[in-house]
């Protein structure tokens, strides 16, 4: 790719967005009050906005190897906090892929140095479901599935922490599970019972 493309289509985009709108960066730049927390895939097939087809201002994005939420990271949980609490969005959304590069390494028994730790993130969450996941006997589908069961445990992460457990008691915050099908282009809701979940982990992660 040649990076002088990369100038000439935002000189093109400027001009696009300020003949539908004269003042469009100008408004953008009083500040932003997004409605969605978007956690997905750093993977260059999986784009967060065109994706979803929105808007700059709409959705506040955070990307990272898999879509993870380590309970110990200070990047994701930095982005989860600020815009629980200060942004105060609607939804926060969890969206992982199929064909996941991350998730592949992670069903390999392959040393990749320093993504070592981090792709056992994603190994614990075969062993918390090895029994269902063994079952699967096509390869494929246990990978989709796996892809699957990663999105919702790294949702009940973000349901376990404080600024999620108050934010779903004090104004209804909403948590997602989305899976993109790089395949056919399709966005699934999983349909994550964030409720019952915080229920059931209540017993253990209660913060106050
Ligand atoms: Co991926």
């Amino acid at each position: 790719m040649d990076l002088k493309q990369i100038f000439a289509n935002n000189e093109k985009w400027i001009q696009e967005k300020l003949e539908v709108d004269k003042d469009y960066f100008n408004n953008l730049s009083k500040g932003q009050s997004p409605e969605v927390l978007y956690i997905g895939c750093s993977d260059s097939r999986v784009t967060a906005e065109e994706l979803m087809g929105v808007n700059p201002g709409d959705v506040f994005v955070h990307r990272n190897i898999a879509n993870m939420v380590p309970n110990t990271d200070l990047n994701v949980q930095s982005v989860l906090n600020f815009a629980i609490r200060h942004l105060e969005v609607k939804h926060a959304v969890v969206c992982g892929h199929y064909y996941c590069g991350g998730v592949k390494a992670a069903m390999q028994s392959a040393d990749m140095g320093i993504l070592n730790p981090w792709l056992r993130s994603i190994r614990d969450v075969y062993r918390l479901h090895q029994g269902e996941l063994d079952s699967i006997t096509d390869e494929e589908q246990r990978y989709k599935r796996l892809v699957e069961l990663n999105v919702q445990e790294q949702c009940i992460n973000v349901i376990k922490t404080a600024a999620v457990q108050k934010a779903v008691k004090e104004r209804g915050l909403q948590v997602h599970g989305w899976v993109f099908d790089v395949k056919t282009g399709k966005l699934i809701d999983l349909k994550i019972d964030f409720e019952s979940i915080l229920e059931d982990i209540m017993k253990i992660y209660k913060i106050s």
